[in-house]
């Protein structure tokens, strides 16, 4: 697996599956979860109207509707509350789990936008570590099934932290 990351708008891109930052009620919102609904057409919401919501650190697919990317993967984050709260673990379950059901529907690339870090406000920094971490040890324990993971960053800090991360470690890597 190639895990790289990118500056920009997660609905541009023609990958096989986006993640959305959703939440509990799958019925959208604002933010990236707005930006994927505005940009893949009432459809989508007609879709996600079926799935009757979906637990937080857990995910559910649906089409792409008017996406360049053919699936979209609705992912529910943590809302942070310092921290005790199983926050970390849930928001490693989220990258796994989109993970899991990306590799269910035959999906070879997907991209993340940063689960958890607007307006659930997670921290940043951790979220980016969390995401690295989780998605480099999927590709390690499930070897030829996603070719591409990429991490969207939507500022240029969360840019540079993602690099800083990929570059640091081990594993695989490709630059930006
Ligand atoms: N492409 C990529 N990243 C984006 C985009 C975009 N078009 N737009 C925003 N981001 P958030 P959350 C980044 O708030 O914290 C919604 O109302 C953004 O800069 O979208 O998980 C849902 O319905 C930030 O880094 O998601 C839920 O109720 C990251 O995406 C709730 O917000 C996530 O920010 C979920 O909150």
């Amino acid at each position: 697996m190639i895990l790289r990351a990118w500056r920009g708008d997660i609905t541009t891109l023609a990958v096989d599956a986006i993640v959305n930052a959703a939440n509990e009620a799958l019925l959208g919102g604002g933010g990236v979860d707005g930006a994927i609904h505005r940009a893949a057409g009432p459809g989508l919401l007609d879709e996600c109207r079926r799935l009757g919501g979906c637990a937080t650190g857990e995910a559910k697919p649906t089409g792409g509707h008017d996406l360049p990317a053919r699936w979209v993967i609705h992912a529910v984050g943590p809302v942070w509350m310092g921290g005790d709260n199983s926050e970390a673990d849930l928001l490693a379950s989220c990258y796994r789990r989109s993970l899991e059901v990306a590799v269910g529907l035959g999906a070879r690339s997907v991209a993340f936008p940063a689960i958890s870090t607007g307006v659930y406000g997670y921290p940043k920094a951790a979220a980016a570590r969390i995401a690295v971490d989780t998605v480099r040890a999927f590709g390690a324990d499930h070897p030829d099934t996603i070719e591409e993971v990429i991490l969207v960053a939507f500022a240029d800090d969360d840019l540079t932290r993602y690099v800083e991360l990929l570059a640091a470690d081990r594993g695989p890597v490709a630059g930006t």
